[in-house]
């Protein structure tokens, strides 16, 4: 029997990995479970990602986090929306904005982030994982738990260094490496 699987994707800015899982997995079958990105979230009128939303016909909607007086009752508004969607793993995709216990522990959400945790936790993850002396570098998806880039490693990835490249090589080669393991590991939560 087809089964329904209804993402969402929380972004605040550039959007390529949001661009990257929805062209890889929206209202695709796989099996006997057909995909749907139902809904992308954004805390930032200005990311990117709503351009690409656009163009890829994806249903999305701006949450500022700076028009409410809390962290809960902004993270209700989105709650209520992932709620009705009936949302059954929330995707967070460079989403800036630290998620409280609460919201975690009512949905699934996975993470990527641009180092091999646990390793270079934090916001300059990129840079430092470029800066530092180590031969390889990479990227990881994981769960979403109550600490910062700290829940359960799901899958990981790594490229070897090389020599005199430039920050924004380095970038880019895990960058494409972040669009290549994400729906990867999304497709393994969601089809059996
Ligand atoms: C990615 O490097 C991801 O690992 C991190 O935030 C960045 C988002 O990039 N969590 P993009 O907006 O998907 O292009």
């Amino acid at each position: 029997m087809q089964k329904t699987k209804r993402v969402a994707i929380l972004f605040s800015g550039n959007g390529s990995n949001l661009e990257a899982v929805a062209r890889k997995i929206d209202d695709k079958k796989f099996c006997d479970t057909h995909i749907k990105v139902e809904i992308a979230i954004s805390n930032n009128q200005n990311a990117y990602g709503i351009k690409r939303c656009q163009d890829l016909d994806i249903k999305y909607r701006v949450i500022d986090h700076r028009d409410f007086k809390s962290r809960d009752e902004f993270e209700e508004v989105i709650l209520n929306l992932l709620e009705e969607s009936k949302i059954d793993l929330v995707v967070l995709a460079g989403f800036m904005r630290i998620l409280t216990p609460s919201f975690v522990s009512k949905f699934k959400c996975v993470n990527i982030h641009p180092s091999l945790l646990p390793l270079f936790k934090g916001a300059n993850a990129l840079r430092e994982s470029f800066d530092s002396p180590m031969k390889v570098a990479g990227v990881t998806v994981h769960k979403v738990s109550m600490e910062l880039d700290s829940g359960e490693i799901l899958s990981q990835k790594c490229i070897e260094k090389i020599e005199d490249e430039s920050f924004e090589e380095f970038s880019a080669r895990i960058h494409a490496l972040e669009h290549e393991l994400y729906y990867r590991t999304i497709l393994r939560l969601l089809v059996d």
